[in-house]
């Protein structure tokens, strides 16, 4: 039987996220458009998005905070491509965006000290390995896998390597130690379900020293090019940005952190994000065929929760009917218009990957969680 409720709003993507509750192209009327982004209107809003970043995200004041071409992507390259070099550097990966920034430091920056730590998707690297004095890349949240790093502890708190930190898929939904951080970046198409534009960039102030004291090897392009004569550009950092942004896309930002203030800050983002996990976990222990990919609860995504198969039958077929199966069941679903893009990411086990940030509402992950086990049992009848 078809369950007789369904979400309002079938959006779980992984990215692009949900919109935000009530939103409609209405939210971008005030949007400085056909101006100079360095025209005083056009600066007071990139200044803006800075300012209610740093105030609803808790940046201390002595960090940096740019807004960077590229998206996510953008920013770490911009941060690997001229921070790394004067310590060795230890990369961790547990799952595709970790290995991708492996790949990035091994094959392009051709580094000569990488330690790599990898673990399987579902667990995390022994993170007891890392040590004080050496650089470390990593996600503070492995989108593809749902697994993230409990907290912070296993950073030193006099570190004198930088710790450079993807947390595109955790700021806006998990707290984060920013004493303990050197960079961290995201988009804003993540958690907030924002327009995918534009990196965030935020930089300590031992990040910025390392900038002014190390000039790297290789050619920098301009697009990652953050000092001149030795010095960092500070205009980068308080809405000077290197090349043109869009207006559009930087309104629908402001928007949401708008939107973040009138709920209650970054706490409630927070705490909605953590009901939408509980209530997946719940259905998860009353439900056979599915478990978490992520093997310990303390390191299971709040935002991109990961799931596996483990029904007898599924896990006795083959790689591709395991993988034409999932296909089967998310298309199922897409067409009844109860949830878009919840298949796994392609190079993770095959299973189903919800988001559960804090743009989705509670209701529409408790009423989406009957169709999945309509769709698993359909498919497996058909
Ligand atoms: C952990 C992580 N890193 C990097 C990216 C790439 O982000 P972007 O597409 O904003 O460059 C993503 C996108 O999903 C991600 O989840």
């Amino acid at each position: 039987m078809k369950p007789a409720q369904r979400p309002a709003s079938p959006f779980f993507s992984s990215g692009p996220c949900a919109k935000r509750p009530g939103w409609s192209p209405q939210a971008l009327a005030d949007a400085c458009l056909g101006r100079s982004h360095r025209s005083k209107a056009g600066k007071a809003k990139l200044a803006l998005a800075i300012d209610k970043t740093r105030a609803l995200l808790g940046v201390p004041a002595d960090y940096r905070i740019g807004i960077v071409p590229g998206s996510d992507t953008g920013a770490v390259e911009m941060a690997l491509w001229s921070l790394l070099g004067p310590r060795g550097v230890d990369m961790l990966a547990w799952e595709s965006f970790g290995s991708g920034w492996v790949t990035d430091v091994l094959k392009q920056l051709r580094l000569d000290d990488v330690r790599t730590l990898k673990a399987d998707y579902g667990e995390l690297p022994d993170l007891s390995r890392i040590e004080d004095d050496r650089d470390v890349v990593f996600t503070w949240n492995g989108t593809t896998s749902g697994v993230r790093v409990p907290n912070g502890d296993w950073l030193g708190d006099n570190r004198l390597g930088l710790a450079i930190c993807d947390a595109t898929s955790a700021v806006f939904a998990m707290e984060l130690p920013w004493d303990k951080l050197d960079v961290v970046t995201y988009s804003w198409q993540k958690v907030l379900g924002g327009e995918a534009a534009h990196g965030m960039l935020i930089l300590s102030p031992r990040a910025v020293e390392r900038l002014e004291s190390y000039a790297p090897p290789w050619p920098l392009p301009k697009l990652f090019r953050m000092t001149k004569n030795g010095k960092l550009i500070e205009g980068i950092f308080t809405g000077a940005t290197i090349n043109t942004p869009s207006m559009l896309c930087l309104e629908d930002y402001l928007d949401a952190l708008g939107w973040v203030e009138s709920i209650g800050g970054l706490a409630a983002m927070i705490t909605r994000s953590q009901a939408n996990l509980a209530a997946i976990t719940d259905w998860v222990a009353a439900t056979a065929w599915v478990d978490f990919l992520a093997t310990d609860p303390a390191t299971r995504s709040n935002t991109s929760v990961c799931l596996k198969i483990v029904d007898a039958g599924f896990a006795a077929l083959d790689a591709d009917a395991r993988a034409a199966l999932v296909k089967k069941l998310v298309g199922l679903l897409e067409a009844e218009g109860v949830a878009y893009d919840i298949g796994g990411y392609r190079d993770a086990p095959p299973g189903l990957r919800i988001w559960a940030g804090g743009t989705v509402e509670t209701a529409d992950i408790q009423a989406l969680l009957p169709w999945l086990d309509w769709a698993f049992a359909t498919v497996n009848e058909i």
